[in-house]
């Protein structure tokens, strides 16, 4: 551990001690950030909402342990997310388990270790859970996963409005809704809709909101529930490219505040608790990937520096993940600098593919400068292929005010298994 000087305390102070302290490659998360942006998030949406962290976006354990006094819900997306969040420090009812395809295995440990709600994204699964839930004698909680008919321009990913894996479409409700409803092991405590993500556009997102809204009535309105609980996928994205303007949380609220107090108002949603399921626009802004230059290279009329980490750690800046035209990620070399000068920045892979930045302006770069890449507080490390060419793999720093926290973490889920009362040592061995 090393404690910052209170005159150090600068960003790029920050960077330059875990570069000193911990090396690189490193993710480097800043929990003041994502404070101001919870906050920022209460003061907009807490009206309505209550929010549900997605571990997908980045299950560090340090960060889970973090997080887990200061957000409601988290959702986990399979057994080893379960798994971290239990180890960090989350009781199992305030877990949400999503995903298309979850194993028989899963909804057992799940169930059996007292998950808070199943996020059912099929009949199949479903059924799975009934059974279950059955054999150890419960009633399992469910959310009932819809996907909608549209999606509005303007999300970096679609999970609804064509053919998708994720959850009933709506179209299918009708015929599929009833055979879960007769589950007796299942109780369906309400619906889950996650449609989009990466939205920067006010608008698209308070339109889908519109659609959540509509989608939620009629289906509550044609089989007569009231929902205790309505998650809604947040789609809110954060600036990832320079040209990118960040969310107005304002505009937001003030575009959809209308349409949330009409559906409060209504007399079967007065006692519905609602649920903002976010990732990336809690944590992705408050975390930096920091890589050192190992070379220049000046190659047929282009400079390009080679940095100690590249796709291999953080898939996404090199434009590997979902994106369909590579765009560079904000980025700044460490101590800043004038005389900005145009260069290629590559990871160490044999691969032409492992490119951070093509043609960034920069200050001018030497070996040993540490460039820090912007928004990489999610889907960096676990979204990156780390064995890929077997580098050591990225450091990650946990900045909590002054203090910087090592928290690079055992690459296996399976390391993090909650202990359960009963728990024997495994004693299977294969000869
Ligand atoms: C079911 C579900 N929940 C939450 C998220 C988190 O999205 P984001 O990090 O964009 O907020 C995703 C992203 O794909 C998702 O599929």
């Amino acid at each position: 551990m090393s404690t910052l000087a209170a005159d150090e305390q600068s960003l790029d102070g920050v960077l330059g001690r875990v570069a000193e302290n911990f090396g690189t490659p490193a993710f480097v998360y800043l929990t003041d950030a994502i404070e101001q942006r919870l906050a920022e998030l209460r003061a907009r949406m807490g009206r309505w909402f209550s929010f549900s962290y997605a571990a997908k976006s980045n299950p560090n354990p340090e960060l889970l342990r973090w997080l887990a006094p200061r957000v409601e819900y988290i959702d986990v997306s399979s057994i080893g997310e379960f798994r971290l969040a239990r180890a960090a420090g989350w009781a199992p009812e305030r877990a949400s388990f999503t995903g298309p395809g979850k194993r028989d295995s899963e909804i057992e440990e799940a169930i059996a270790d007292g998950l808070g709600e199943l996020v059912v994204e099929s009949v199949r699964e479903a059924v799975v859970a009934d059974r279950v839930a059955r054999a150890i004698g419960r009633v399992q909680s469910v959310l009932v996963r819809l996907s909608p008919s549209r999606i509005p321009r303007g999300f970096g990913d679609h999970m609804g409005g064509r053919p998708s894996p994720f959850g009933l479409d709506i179209e299918s409700v009708a015929e599929e809704l009833p055979r879960i409803l007769a589950l007796q092991h299942l109780r369906v405590v309400g619906f889950h809709i996650y449609s989009g993500t990466q939205c920067l556009k006010p608008e698209a997102i308070c339109e889908n909101y519109r659609i959540f809204l509509e989608t939620f009535r009629t289906v509550c309105a044609d089989f007569g529930l009231t929902p205790q609980r309505l998650v809604f996928g947040s789609g809110l994205g954060i600036p990832y490219h320079p040209a990118d303007r960040g969310l107005d949380l304002t505009q937001v609220a003030g575009g959809v505040a209308p349409d949330l107090e009409g559906f409060i108002g209504d007399v079967r949603f007065h006692q519905t608790s609602l649920t903002l399921e976010l990732g990336r626009f809690l944590v992705g802004e408050a975390g930096y990937f920091l890589t050192r230059i190992i070379s220049i290279k000046e190659s047929r009329g282009s400079r390009i520096g080679i940095c100690d980490g590249g796709m291999n750690n953080h898939l996404p800046a090199s434009g590997h993940f979902g994106m369909v035209i590579h765009r560079n990620y904000r980025m700044h070399r460490v101590g800043g600098g004038e005389a900005l000068e145009k260069i290629d920045l590559v990871g160490p892979l044999c691969t032409s593919i492992d490119r951070l930045a093509s043609g960034v302006f920069l200050p001018r770069l030497k070996e040993g400068d540490l460039v820090a890449i912007h928004g990489s507080g999610a889907y960096g490390l676990t979204a990156s292929p780390l064995h890929f060419i077997s580098h050591p793999l990225p450091r990650e720093v946990l900045v909590e005010g002054a203090r910087l926290r090592d928290a690079t973490r055992a690459l296996s889920f399976n390391d993090a298994k909650a202990p359960r009362a009963g728990d024997q040592p495994d004693e299977k061995a294969i000869n």
